[in-house]
């Protein structure tokens, strides 16, 4: 529960975010979380949430690098980094959203990654939505844990294998989302590290449920309501566990399995579907 934290002594882990500059929920709703009508974001209450959570992730030694989003006014949604790719190495392979309403963010990511020495690729023909629908987990992050179903197509997991493929030689597992309020699956599923990692099982099919207890990560459940406040969707650093505020039951949780919960304020993003781990990329 505490807000001092132990530095993160693992490798620097490198953090994109994106400024939440033209952040609104006015024009469109495209989850169930999102209700222009009665939940309208206040922006500048959003940019402080915002600055808050890139602090706290430096505080504990993280490295933040920001992409700036000032000529994206047409792309709100921009904020959710995690969308933008899934990364091995220096590739990232780009999203290709489902909704018209954010499909143009992809062009301002690309030229992120390029700019800054990333290969990118990735299909525009088939749905897939980043590392918010790809998450790297099992020993030595040999696992590649996609959601599929309400954002990302099953068609692109073959693909992502074969573009990814460093000679590692991972494997990727579908994971069948079910739940719409659980439309990706890093607002059901956290890696803590390679071999545990935080989840709501009722987010995914029984077969989905069944399948991922099988890849060697340590599966640690958190309920219904904690997963409501997106207790699923946090940002790692070493033993830090940064997500927006919840049940006291999570943070015993998460202090039992030998990490340190940190809470911050993420409500104006939570109006947008998205908590901590979806304004970050790990890049
Ligand atoms: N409004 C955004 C959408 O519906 C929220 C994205 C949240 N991002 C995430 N990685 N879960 O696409």
């Amino acid at each position: 529960m505490s807000r001092v934290a132990t530095k993160a002594t693992s490798a620097l882990k490198k953090i994109l975010m994106v400024r939440p500059t033209h952040f609104e929920v006015v024009r469109y709703s495209i989850n169930p979380w999102m209700d222009p009508v009665s939940k309208p974001v206040n922006r500048e209450l959003a940019m402080a949430q915002w600055t808050t959570l890139k602090e706290t992730i430096e505080e504990v030694g993280g490295e933040v690098h920001v992409m700036e989003s000032d000529s994206a006014q047409d792309w709100p949604d921009i904020v959710f980094a995690a969308n933008a790719a899934t990364v091995r190495g220096n590739k990232a392979y780009l999203a290709n959203f489902l909704h018209p309403e954010r499909r143009g963010e992809r062009e301002f990511y690309k030229a992120w990654f390029e700019a800054n020495g990333f290969e990118t690729c990735g299909r525009t023909d088939i749905a897939f939505e980043g590392a918010g629908d790809a998450l790297w987990c099992g020993k030595n992050y040999s696992r590649l844990f996609a959601g599929v179903g309400p954002r990302t197509d099953i068609r692109a997991l073959p693909d992502l294998a074969k573009q990814l493929d460093d000679g590692s030689g991972f494997k990727v597992i579908g994971c069948k989302l079910i739940d719409p309020r659980f439309y990706h699956i890093d607002v059901a599923f956290c890696p803590l590290s390679d071999e545990l990692a935080l989840w709501f099982p009722g987010a995914f099919d029984p077969v989905t449920q069944h399948n991922m207890k099988n890849e060697g990560v340590e599966l640690v459940p958190v309920t219904a309501e904690d997963a409501g406040f997106f207790s699923c969707n946090a940002v790692v650093v070493g033993k830090n566990v940064i997500m927006n505020h919840t049940t006291t039951r999570v943070a015993k949780t998460i202090e039992k399995i030998g990490y340190n919960p940190i809470f911050i304020d993420m409500g104006e993003f939570i109006k947008a579907g998205g908590s901590s781990k979806c304004c970050t990329l790990q890049i």
